[in-house]
């Protein structure tokens, strides 16, 4: 796609002028279009994710009374790709009369390139060909704006355009059924992504590499798979020196059937999408190199099933993992956090002081914030902060949550150093934080994201999220890693 700024855009230029409007500027908008009569005979009102189309004219609801926020952008570009995919052009041109109050041009350009992109995508390999041909090709993109401001915002696409290939990528991951996306095919995405990368490294463990470290926690989750674990650790250096070293940390469990405590009804049906925060730590690494944060960045991901057989880790077993810290398994389903206390172990070993960790680790936290948000915990105010700055650009839904010292008493285990469910199910996404808070040692700034249930969409999210896979977390954190 091919970006062009100028002053003006001429309507006879372009195949389709889109124009977005504010419900306190459409009557004007209708009456200087001529679009009145349509408007009423189609009923359109100006709100959001309403159009009305004309000739080469899309016009575009936006519900907004004063003013557009960069997320708006970032769904009103979705709304022009879903527009597209039943009336295909080779060129569109954008029209917006408040492009910039009060936002940054480089966020514009950044949020517009994401919604184009990501809008566009499609899990599609196991369907008939016939099928997939619902991408949009646009070839040129006119937006009007000032000279001076060209750079910002082509820098911002373009940057836009990384951020969302970072996303895509973690999608097709989640989107893979549990059967092909193993632990082996998560290390050797790993690999790859290291080959293609001069900045990048990683180092793959086999089991008795694992075995060796002393993660016997992981290996108790994995001990009832047929499938062997693979423990991946990538590294993206910066080309300046830095001390700096984040650790981003990602659940991988490629499927989650709750071993012994195996699932009932439905509940297993979306398990393949228990590797989500591997996939957001895979997605982000795609695309590191190629941004080139001033940072070191360290990816770490245990990856494994979770099994039912004659070999599984049973109910009332007790497991150390490599700090030498017990855990008495009360429900093999509560997996990913034993996981965890391995991969945060392995992490802080590296000397890494700064970790946010992503996982698919509860249904309490769908129940908590329902189907959009993710939940925040953290022990560093800066970090917390810090965070939550990068989702004001990113437009991911997070949401902060405590660590309330008053219930860490409910993790207590009568025979081990902690128990990895809980005496009750109230809060059940703050325990199994606190559960993981009990891995991390003193000076460590940590910041955990459950994303149960914004890993995964049923229902389209908004106009650039659509059913399947959502690659969350990818963008805000490399919002972070950027301001680093
Ligand atoms: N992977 C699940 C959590 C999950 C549920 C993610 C739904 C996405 C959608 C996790 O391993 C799990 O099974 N958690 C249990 C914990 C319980 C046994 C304490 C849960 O939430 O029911
Ligand atoms: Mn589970
Ligand atoms: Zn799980």
């Amino acid at each position: 796609m091919e970006l062009k700024i100028v002053k003006k855009i001429n309507q006879e230029d372009v195949d389709l002028l889109v124009v977005p409007v504010l419900s306190s500027n459409l009557d004007k908008v209708l009456k200087d279009l001529d679009l009145v009569n349509l408007a009423k005979k189609k009923n359109f009102t100006g709100k959001k994710n309403q159009l009305l189309s004309k000739d080469n004219l899309l016009i575009l609801g936006t519900g907004k009374e004063k003013k557009l926020e960069v997320e708006d952008y970032r769904q009103l570009a979705g709304n022009i790709i879903n527009y597209l995919k039943n009336n295909k052009v080779d060129n569109i041109g954008l029209i917006s009369f408040q492009w910039l109050k009060g936002n940054n041009v480089k966020d514009l350009g950044k949020s517009l390139a994401q919604g184009l992109t990501l809008a566009n995508y499609t899990f599609d390999k196991y369907k008939k060909k016939e099928e997939d041909n619902i991408k949009v090709n646009i070839k040129t993109l006119v937006i009007e704006l000032d000279s001076k401001k060209k750079v910002q915002f082509k820098n911002g696409f373009d940057q836009g355009i990384l951020l969302s290939e970072g996303t895509i990528k973690a999608r097709d991951l989640v989107n893979e059924p549990g059967s092909v996306m193993t632990p082996s095919l998560l290390a050797k995405e790993a690999e790859l992504i290291a080959k293609e990368n001069n900045n990048i490294s990683v180092k793959i463990l086999d089991k008795a590499e694992i075995k060796k470290l002393g993660m016997d926690a992981y290996l108790g989750v994995d001990q009832g798979s047929d499938q062997p674990p693979k423990f991946i650790h990538l590294v993206y250096k910066p080309k300046g020196k830095t001390k700096d070293k984040i650790g981003i940390v990602g659940k991988g469990i490629t499927f989650d059937s709750g071993g012994l405590n195996i699932k009932v009804g439905d509940s297993m049906a979306d398990m393949k999408i228990d590797m989500g925060g591997a996939a957001t730590v895979i997605g982000l690494f795609s695309v590191v190199g190629k941004i080139q944060p001033k940072v070191e960045v360290h990816g770490i991901i245990a990856a494994c099933e979770n099994m039912p057989s004659g070999k599984a880790l049973k109910p009332g077993d007790v497991v150390k993992n490599m700090q030498g810290k017990s855990i008495e398994i009360g429900n093999t389903d509560a997996e990913g956090r034993v996981t965890l206390a391995d991969s945060l172990a392995y992490t802080q070993k590296q000397g890494i002081n700064t970790i946010i960790d992503l996982a698919t680790l509860t249904g309490a936290e769908m129940i908590a914030l329902g189907t959009h948000y993710a939940a925040l915990y953290s022990n560093s105010k800066k970090l917390n902060t810090e965070i939550l700055k990068a989702v004001d650009v990113s437009g991911e839904k997070i949401w902060p949550m405590p660590l309330p010292e008053e219930y860490i008493e409910l993790n207590k285990s009568n025979i081990a150093d902690i128990k990895n469910i809980a005496s009750t199910r109230y809060g059940g996404s703050i325990t199994a934080a606190l559960f993981l808070q009990f891995f991390i040692e003193e000076n460590v700034n940590w910041a955990h994201l459950d994303i149960a249930a914004p890993a995964y969409a049923e229902k389209p999210f908004n106009s650039y999220t659509p059913i399947g896979g959502v690659g969350f977390g990818v963008r805000t954190l490399l919002e972070y890693l950027i301001n680093k």
